[in-house]
């Protein structure tokens, strides 16, 4: 198995290059039927195949367009750090992991475009919210790390579940390419992160930790919904009308919140362990 040290030594590889664009296609599944906010919702599964493919197209265009924003935070608030450290060993992590995000965003761009689903950059009041409170929050501090765990893992989750999917139905190849190259860089980027968080957050007097853990809690909730929980206009976008009906359904589908449940114990389990006092 190759480790962590030897896969952040390798040669960079451009991810745009390592895929066959000419490949982009959007007859088959984009994410797995299973993983898709309303699967399991009666309703849902008596639809057409076709619109249910689309359901599942969009909702990885919305995994991507997460990805975006997230990439965007990361590369300016990772760049500034960079330049900021004395240690020369962090500077080049940090620097490697900024390449990384924008060959990520390079790739997410690239089948945006050539898929015809165009970026949609519009984003709801809850993520306004946590844009908004991570502008304030100093970098480099244990909450920042925190965050940074949260912001690397909770996408990577729902990632990881388009290559299991491989064997419920006929995936892109494409997606599933893409989906493999970034849980690859994903991967190095999440251990680095909890690195920093575990030591940040054992610097940190434990009534610091107290008072701030709300705000992680909340900042938690908000990009868990936004991330797992597609707004209406995805539905709409589908041709799924009421598109609000539709978004109700898969808010209240037992399937899905026991999915995001899963996916996200991990992480809160991880920052537990931090010293974070995160309710169940
Ligand atoms: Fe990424
Ligand atoms: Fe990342």
């Amino acid at each position: 198995m190759t480790s962590l040290a030897e896969i952040a030594g390798a040669r960079y590889e451009d991810p745009v290059s390592e895929i066959d664009w000419t490949a982009v296609d959007c007859e088959c599944w984009w994410m797995p039927p299973g993983s898709l906010s309303l699967a399991g919702v009666r309703e849902f599964e008596a639809l057409p195949l076709a619109t249910r493919r689309r359901v599942s197209q969009l909702e990885y265009v919305h995994l991507l367009q997460a990805g975006l924003w997230l990439e965007s935070q990361f590369i300016a608030r990772l760049a500034s750090l960079s330049h900021r450290t004395q240690d020369p060993a962090r500077q080049r992590q940090l620097l490697r992991e900024v390449r990384e995000e924008a060959g990520h965003s390079l790739m997410f761009v690239e089948l945006l475009q050539r898929s015809g689903f165009g970026i949609d950059k519009r984003r709801g009041a809850g993520m306004r919210l946590v844009e908004a409170l991570g502008g304030l929050l100093p970098t480099d501090t244990a909450l920042f790390w925190a965050l940074v765990v949260v912001g690397e893992e909770l996408p990577d989750r729902l990632n990881r579940c388009v290559r299991r999917g491989v064997d419920e139905a006929t995936l892109s190849a494409v997606v599933y390419r893409i989906a493999g190259i970034h849980l690859r860089d994903e991967a190095l980027h999440a251990a680095y992160a909890r690195r920093q968080c575990r030591s940040a957050a054992a610097a940190t007097p434990r009534a610091m930790r107290v008072a701030l853990a709300p705000l992680l809690s909340l900042a938690i909730d908000l990009y868990a919904r936004y991330v797992y929980f597609p707004g209406a206009d995805l539905y709409a976008r589908a041709g799924l009308r009421p598109a609000a009906g539709w978004r109700r359904a898969a808010l209240a589908n037992p399937r899905r919140r026991a999915q995001v449940g899963e996916l996200l114990r991990p992480t809160r389990e991880f920052l537990r362990r931090c010293g974070w006092s995160l309710a169940l």
